[in-house]
């Protein structure tokens, strides 16, 4: 087989059959095959798309070319969350200590923010001392002894997927739902849980901008799971807007925290943490529904559960745990702006990513890889869509070290939100789920 007969093959609108993807992809990750060659062929996966087989062979030739973590010395159903990517997304910090504390496994692998989105390794690293570097052994058997460990990816997970998503990103193929499936559902599988719950985030703040592509990238990486033997279902959640009204690594920490002590009770990240955590429960096996998985999180959330449960994650992983109790214990930004409204009228809309690069200005993200971050820069949103305001009023808080990259983030924040004379819609929330029996149901 020559390299250039499988880029014909998908050029030509052929169905590429599992050899072909094997021996290509096994070949790129060797250096067999170059990079000019890789990106020909994914600017035809971008045109010509793949079958769900297709990708369901490239998603297990991804997870082969690398390290698969065996969670096997762990009792339990192991269950796995993800997300797309989003604003204000803090749903790991909410729902991991409280389905840890209904007594699931909790064995998560979680990653680092990326361009206008945070990520929970950044957040969890902003508490004062907390390591997210963990051993192999250690990982394990602190799950095996509390039941809860967050960590970063370790071992050679998918190295396929490194190659090519770094190829994709300068090649203009990053946007190919079949591409984006393949990328995240190796990850996942290669991190070893049973079942996988993928939070597809829909709108401006998101990858996946409309419903019909949210919808397209959920049914495809259910469809994947099926087709390789696992567990898996995806909800559909809005991205229109932030979802928490925290923004930035500490930020996000506190008001996570604040819900865990009972507070923000039916805000919209409460919301949809607890929606993903009942799902979680409900794949867990700890539940025999949803809605009993849901009621479980809430009874446990009631009686401080998921609170404790945080404090002892933070503990074992070496960081001050009486930061559950105390959140000024966190690290605190020197300047706190108020921004005021220039008009009065209904908060119709946010321009989210402008808002998520604010956030990444004032120092909360990273321009470039490797970029350090400012655990305790961000801001917090106190309005949403549909909300009234007067002149004057404030709009948020911008909480900065920086003189200069305060001001440009205010003028980012009023240029990201819209205020008009008319009510707007409210998008709705939670848009739907999709599972694997490929039937697709409204909540
Ligand atoms: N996230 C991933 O992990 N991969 C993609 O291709 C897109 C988003
Ligand atoms: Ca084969």
């Amino acid at each position: 087989m020559l390299p250039v007969e499988v880029i014909l093959n998908k050029r030509n609108g052929k169905v590429l059959d599992s050899e072909e993807i094997e021996f290509f992809i096994d070949g790129y990750v060797n250096g067999s095959i170059l990079d000019y060659q890789a990106a020909a062929l994914l600017m035809a996966i971008f045109f010509r798309g793949m079958t769900d087989e297709e990708t369901a062979d490239l998603t297990m030739t991804m997870v082969n070319s690398g390290d698969r973590v065996d969670l096997s010395a762990i009792e339990g159903i192991k269950v796995d969350k993800h997300s797309t990517g989003g604003v204000g997304d803090t749903t790991t910090l909410v729902l991991a200590p409280l389905v840890a504390a209904a007594g699931l496994p909790v064995a998560k692998m979680s990653g680092r923010g990326l361009g206008h989105t945070g990520g929970t390794l950044d957040k969890l690293e902003s508490i004062p001392g907390v390591r997210v570097d963990l051993t192999q052994e250690e990982f394990i058997r602190q799950v095996r002894e509390i039941g809860i460990a967050v960590i970063g990816q370790t071992g050679k997970l998918a190295p396929a997927d490194k190659k090519l998503y770094a190829l994709r990103d300068v090649t203009g193929t990053i946007d190919s739902i079949p591409l984006i499936a393949t990328s995240i559902m190796s990850k996942k599988i290669a991190a070893g849980s049973d079942a996988i719950l993928l939070d597809v985030k829909m709108g401006n703040g998101a990858f996946m901008k409309n419903e019909e592509d949210a919808r397209e990238l959920a049914r495809l990486m259910v469809n994947i799971g099926s087709l390789v033997d696992r567990k898996v279902m995806a909800v559909l959640t809005n991205m229109d807007q932030p979802l928490g009204s925290h923004i930035g690594n500490t930020l996000e920490v506190k008001e996570a925290i604040e819900i865990l002590r009972g507070e923000h009770v039916g805000s919209p990240l409460y919301e949809v943490s607890l929606t993903l955590g009942g799902y979680l429960v409900f794949m867990g096996e700890a539940a025999s529904s949803y809605e009993e998985g849901r009621q479980l999180l809430e009874k446990l959330l009631q009686e401080g559960k998921g609170k404790e449960k945080f404090r002892q994650l933070i503990e074992a992983q070496g960081g001050n745990p009486e930061v559950v109790d105390d959140t000024s214990l966190l690290p605190q930004a020197r300047q706190e702006v108020e921004i005021l409204s220039r008009k009065a009228g209904f908060v119709t809309s946010f321009d989210t990513h402008k808002i998520g690069m604010a956030s990444l200005i004032l120092g909360a993200g990273r321009a470039k890889k490797g970029d350090k971050i400012d655990p305790a820069v961000g801001m917090v949103v106190k309005k949403r869509i549909g909300d009234e305001v007067e002149r004057g009023e404030p709009l948020a808080t911008i909480y900065g070290n920086d003189t200069g990259k305060i001001k440009l983030a205010t003028e980012m924040f009023l240029e990201a939100i819209e205020i008009k004379n008319e009510e707007p819609d409210i998008p709705p929330l939670i848009i739907g789920t999709v599972k694997q029996d490929k039937l697709i149901m409204r909540l």
